[in-house]
């Protein structure tokens, strides 16, 4: 079997660091890669004592591959890192979280502030029962509860599992039963597109079937509101009202001293196939990690507004929502709601009012701005931005150029940022005031951080398509699966025989001669045409160069000659009708830009496509609808009517 991958796209813009920002970056040395490559052991016990320790630890790397340990005779403890520190000095008094809600309502809390709540929640999960060792399930809207929550989980050692907030009954109930939580804290609901989404309605459901839960902890979203105690059934001596038990509680709860290696945190990922996997991160080195890529890669100072769009809910909520940001003493911004609602220029409405100075969010987002025009960002002063920032899916090139141009008003470097909830903290990204960028390139490692481009048989492939590894243990990697070791050594360490050094993130990249990394989609994705491997991402991304489109999706479909041939799911900027003639023009611009062999069998106009809730495309299911299967599994998709939809259209057009 050959897993190499061909090149199609050449991309030649770079831009360098503009001279401004790199004048007063933190970090503006190349030499920064040299050292951390040259000792890089030595380099991560260098930021891992960036935090306080309680017991200053001695030892940096165990590796017994695939198993790994960090500063495993350390302890500490991850809310102290992100509160107790600061609230002893100059931050003390700064806002930690600026929150709005999707209504228009705000909440600022201040660094105390948010020590005190988090101090009286650990007391209220003491006075639950709750214990170190134990596990706590959080299934919130994103308020700033989820925060005071986790870190309240953290401060006690108890391991919280975030459960996004529009997951489903059985979803939550799944995750619950996987790790046992004791615990549920939940609200009567949460806004999204101006509706009630009524999570208590929802747990209680999930309730029927979780043994292990002995209390639930309801957060009351708005008081005096529709949403409010009388339409919320609390079941006697289980259910409580989070703003009662606060009220009695103590704001004073010592942070229990952790172990560098006891469990944070689990949080589940569903991937594309199977079973959920609990992800298991530990505390010193996910704090570690992401301390140090919050800093560095968003080069935060202290009086930036730093906004990651991003859920809670999501591994990207986790590290750069709560705990790096927090534990470096930045000002965050969350926002509760929808992007377009009321109108679609909300997002920007909040960068001018909050005054937000570094912005992170995800392709999925920016290619729906570009969809609804260029006028709704115009409308407000942007001038505040200096950082732009990208993750969850390869980044386009045009949509790359439309963040540059109508967000950062050219004037902001752009991170395009590699990582997975498995490694817990950004792995490939450019150092904004050092690396070069390319449209659609994450470009290189970090520093502290090994990747290689290798083909089957772990050779590396120095220019050229392949798989990725990465090559050596970094802090905040996963440590297990939940209950569940022998999948955790399968999933990750088994793609090369006889190398349980070599992680596997189950994406497929291109090197190119720079070294830089280009992401080319999942392995499970590629297309095989003819006998080439191609990724999804550069034909995507030859479609959504042309003018009218906004948004791509490729998949192969089974082909008598060919073996696959390549079927399109094309959404349309806002402006442009779908025609018989578009449909072979696109066919065309993608022959011409990348080689015939890319060139699409089908293209079916959609005004959706099929994602997942955290936006990232499905094609497992654009598969099933372009080969006339049944549809897979649907459950983890964001609106599953865009797939039924698209499916019936499929089939109209076939016949
Ligand atoms: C994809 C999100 C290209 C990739 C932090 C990865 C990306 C998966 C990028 C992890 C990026 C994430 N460029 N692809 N900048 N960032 N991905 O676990 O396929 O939700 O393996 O973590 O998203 O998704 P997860």
């Amino acid at each position: 079997m050959n897993d190499d991958i061909d090149v199609l796209l050449t991309e030649t813009r770079s831009f360098p660091p503009p001279a401004e920002f790199a004048r007063t970056a933190l970090l503006n040395d190349p030499n920064i890669y040299l050292e951390a490559a040259n000792d890089t052991e030595a380099f991560w016990m260098e930021q891992a004592r960036t935090l306080e320790w309680i017991r200053p630890f001695t030892k940096g790397l165990e590796w017994d591959a695939p198993h790994v340990k960090w500063f495993s005779d350390g302890t500490l403890n991850a809310s102290a890192n992100c509160l107790d520190r600061h609230v002893r000095g100059a931050k003390r008094n700064a806002a930690a979280i600026i929150w709005e809600g999707e209504p228009g309502d705000r909440r600022t809390i201040t660094y105390w502030e948010l020590y005190r709540q988090v101090n009286q929640f650990a007391n209220v999960l003491k006075g639950l029962g709750v214990e170190r060792g134990d596990r706590v399930a959080i299934y919130l809207p994103l308020i700033p509860e989820c925060a005071i929550a986790m870190l309240a989980c953290a401060r006690i050692g108890a391991a919280h599992s975030v459960v996004f907030g529009g997951f489903s009954p059985e979803s939550l109930r799944d995750r619950i039963n996987d790790s046992e939580c004791k615990v549920l804290v939940t609200a009567d609901g949460g806004y999204r597109r101006g509706q009630v989404v009524p999570l208590k309605r929802n747990a209680d459901k999930a309730l029927e079937e979780t043994p292990s839960i002995r209390h639930v902890v309801v957060v009351q979203r708005r008081q005096g509101s529709t949403i409010q105690e009388a339409h919320t059934e609390m079941k006697e001596g289980r259910d409580h009202w989070y703003h009662r038990l606060m009220h009695n509680a103590s704001a004073q709860c010592e942070p229990e001293a952790m172990n560098a290696e006891d469990v944070l945190y689990i949080l589940y990922t569903s991937g594309t196939t199977g079973k959920p996997k609990g992800i298991v991160h530990t505390t010193g080195g996910y704090m570690t990690g992401v301390a140090y890529t919050t800093k560095y890669v968003f080069d935060l100072k202290d009086d930036d507004v730093f906004w990651c769009t991003a859920d809670v809910g999501w591994v990207t909520g986790h590290s750069y929502l709560v705990y790096g940001p927090l534990a470096n003493g930045a000002t965050c911004l969350m926002y509760e709601g929808a992007p377009d609602w009321p109108e679609k220029d909300r997002f920007w409405d909040l960068c001018e009012r909050h005054g937000v100075t570094i912005l992170y969010t995800a392709p999925t987002a920016i290619r729906a701005f570009m969809k609804w025009g260029d006028q709704h960002p115009a409308k407000h002063d942007l001038s505040r931005l200096r950082l732009l920032g990208s993750v969850g899916e390869p980044i386009n090139p045009e949509a790359w150029m439309w963040y540059q141009q109508h967000i950062g008003g050219n004037r902001c470097p752009i991170v395009d940022t590699w990582w997975q909830t498995e490694t817990g903290a950004i792995v490939i990204s450019p150092l904004p005031g050092i690396t070069p960028t390319k449209p659609g390139s994450a470009t290189m490692p970090l520093p502290g951080f090994s990747a290689a481009l290798l083909d089957i048989r772990a050779k590396e492939i120095d220019v050229g398509g392949g798989l990725l590894a990465l090559t050596k243990p970094w802090p905040s990697m996963l440590r297990t699966i939940w209950g569940d070791d022998a999948r955790y050594v399968e999933t990750y360490f088994t793609k090369w025989p006889g190398r349980p050094d070599l992680y596997f993130p189950g994406d497929g990249a291109k090197r190119d001669d720079d070294g830089f990394y280009w992401i080319l989609g999942r392995v499970d994705d590629v297309l095989n045409v003819a006998g080439h491997r191609i990724g999804t991402m550069e034909v995507e991304s030859a479609l959504v160069e042309h003018p009218a489109v906004a948004e791509a999706a490729v998949v192969g479909k089974a082909h008598d000659i060919k073996g696959q041939a390549i079927a399109a799911f094309v959404t349309l900027r806002e402006g442009f009708t779908q025609s018989s003639s578009l449909r072979d023009e696109l066919r065309e611009f993608v022959a011409q830009k990348i080689g015939a062999i890319a060139k699409p069998d089908d293209i079916l106009f959609s005004a959706d496509l099929p994602k997942t809730r955290s936006g990232k495309i499905m094609r497992r299911l654009l598969r099933d609808i372009a080969e006339g299967r049944a549809l897979g599994d649907t459950t983890t998709l964001a609106d599953p009517n865009v797939v039924a939809g698209l499916k019936d259209q499929y089939e109209a057009q076939e016949s």
